[in-house]
């Protein structure tokens, strides 16, 4: 058990070092194959989207979007082991201040985002967007 912990956390761990660091290599024309996928999730079908899905995809699905290597999806998997959905999108019992209190502080690798970096009227699209299809009396 304690064995398998760790064997998750460093899946994580190497997950998220390869995330970051796909998103610090920015949109280069030379990424390979595989690289462009990633990328490839971030742009199609934003027009019909709700205001907040834009800046979700572009600073949390790195991390938190669904396929392989996501440390987001994968830490929550295995924190809530299918009693909640791995990915964030997809959950209903978030509320905007819990969203916006990981998003300004961080938790474990996800790091903190600042206002110069997520502005408060984005993190606010962005909490709309995710407790979008919440009970009304979690909204
Ligand atoms: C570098 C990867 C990374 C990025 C980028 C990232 N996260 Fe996370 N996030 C994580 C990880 C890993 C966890 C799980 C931490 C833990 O509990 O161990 C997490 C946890 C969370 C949680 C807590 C969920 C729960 O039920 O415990 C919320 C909410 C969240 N992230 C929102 C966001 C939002 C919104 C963004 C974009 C603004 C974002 N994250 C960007 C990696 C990331």
């Amino acid at each position: 058990m304690r064995r398998l912990g760790i064997v998750t956390i460093l899946t994580v761990a190497a997950a998220t070092a390869s995330a970051m660091a796909g998103a610090r290599r920015a949109v280069a024309q030379q990424e390979s194959p595989a690289a462009k996928s990633f990328w490839s999730d971030v742009t199609p079908q934003s027009k019909d989207q709700p205001r907040g899905y834009a800046p979700y995809q572009e600073y949390c699905t790195v991390c938190h979007g669904a396929g392989a290597g996501k440390p987001g999806t994968l830490a929550l998997q295995a924190k809530y082991k299918g009693a909640k959905p791995a990915l964030l999108a997809d959950r209903t019992d978030l509320t905007p201040q819990l969203i916006k209190t990981y998003v300004r502080n961080g938790i474990a690798v996800m790091p903190f985002f600042r206002k110069t970096e997520i502005s408060d009227a984005d993190l606010d699209a962005i909490a709309a967007y995710l407790t979008r299809n919440n009970p009304h009396d979690k909204r």
